[in-house]
């Protein structure tokens, strides 16, 4: 991997910088409810406010599908960050074009504005040169700091930077030595946690993060899809067949690396008040379904864990939204967190439970990336790191 160009290379000084950022945060009728990501951006923004910087600001936000969807509008982010910075942040309805442009030429040093949703153009995700060049003309440097998109090659994280002088932002750059070390040289045993819903889109990551580690600790809806696999009769849980035939190779390639709950908190249904049940994963009550690992798994996760020189863990153990199954990913975030090993944490689900567990101070890294953490540690290529390397 090639050196990154970070800050300190460009002259920032008055200039007039496109900043990339990876505003995609959760929203409930406009109201951020999360708002980590736009938090992790605040080091680099200041450090351009500081050298007097006119900062354009553009992130994603959702999949709108290249148009216009009113929910998806990043005007409540430009509120948002306002507050935080405690100083006025200009919106612009538009992500290039006329006004985008006027607004961007009207910024005075140390001035911020917020340009609408790149997917609102279809021409994002196609990575369109137009699309990137109209974008580079709003400015006369680039920075990215949206570490949760260098996986993606469209025209603001990729396209963008073969027209300006570019480099990295902080968040982009700790994201990157983060995980750097984890992917090259880790500290042993190397403990991978997977939870959450899909096997679908994390099958290459486990099937390349199989040769690396020590132990892969499997939960949530995924371990479903593998217990499904070996012939387990789980019930009406979460599974996902066409999966099946993917996670008996992984089982078989795993071997005893691979571990899988042994029981499960079962359901009657995936509510508050539902009707649940501590069972064997074996013995699941017909028409219920599994939404936690069981006491058992999580101690014996919790073991290995506390055992591990490192640990990197992506997706819930279950649907902790709802405080009758939250036990399982509380309890693993509380052993990790009290374990010795370097302790990363790549997603926005299972870092928003490290947070409601105020367990945030005590993992070394929590990514702002999950899909993004997940695709560096394939090994895969990464779009819009490759054009800010050296
Ligand atoms: C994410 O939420 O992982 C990033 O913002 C990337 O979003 P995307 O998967 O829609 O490209």
């Amino acid at each position: 991997m090639g050196k990154l160009r970070t800050l300190g290379g460009l002259d920032l000084r008055d200039r007039r910088v496109l900043l990339r950022v990876d505003f995609n945060v959760p929203m409930e009728a406009g109201v951020i409810t999360d708002d980590a990501r736009i938090r992790g951006a605040l080091p680099t923004i200041r450090y351009l406010l500081d050298r007097d910087s006119r900062v354009v600001i553009c992130s994603h936000l959702g999949r709108p599908g290249g148009r216009a969807v009113a929910r998806l509008s990043l005007r409540p982010a430009a509120a948002h960050l306002e507050r935080l910075l405690g100083k006025p942040v200009a919106f612009v309805g538009q992500t290039v074009g006329p006004e985008a442009a006027e607004e961007a030429r009207a910024l005075g040093p140390g001035e911020l504005l917020l340009l609408e949703n790149t997917r609102f153009h279809p021409q994002e995700t196609a990575n369109r040169p137009e699309f990137a060049r109209e974008l580079a003309a709003l400015a006369d440097v680039y920075v990215n700091d949206a570490f949760g998109t260098i996986h993606r090659a469209h025209a603001s994280t990729e396209g963008v930077a073969h027209h300006l002088p570019s480099a990295a932002g902080m968040l982009l750059d700790r994201e990157v030595q983060v995980l750097e070390v984890v992917l090259k040289d880790p500290a042993r045993p190397f403990v991978v946690v997977l939870g959450g819903a899909k096997i679908s889109d994390k099958i290459g990551v486990i099937s390349s993060l199989i040769e690396r580690t020590e132990a892969l600790l499997i939960g949530g809806g995924m371990a479903n899809t593998f217990l499904a696999a070996q012939g387990f009769d789980i019930a009406d849980s979460l599974v996902d067949p066409h999966s099946y035939e993917a996670a008996r190779e992984l089982s078989s390639k795993a071997g005893a690396k691979l571990h899988l709950p042994t029981d499960a908190l079962a359901a009657d249904s995936a509510s508050s008040n539902a009707t649940t049940q501590v069972v064997n994963v074996g013995d699941v009550p017909g028409g219920w379904q599994v939404l936690d690992i069981g006491p058992r798994t999580l101690e014996a996760f919790s073991n290995t864990v506390r055992k591990a020189g490192t640990v990197f863990w992506n997706g819930p153990m279950g649907v902790f939204e709802l405080a009758p199954f939250a036990a399982g990913t509380v309890g693993l975030a509380t052993a990790i967190a009290e374990s010795d090993a370097v302790s990363i944490v790549g997603g926005g689900d299972s870092a928003a439970a490290v947070r409601q567990a105020g367990l945030q101070n005590r993992f070394t890294h929590l990514s702002t990336g999950g899909g993004a953490a997940l695709a560096f540690l394939e090994g895969k290529r990464l779009p819009g790191l490759e054009v800010l390397q050296a």
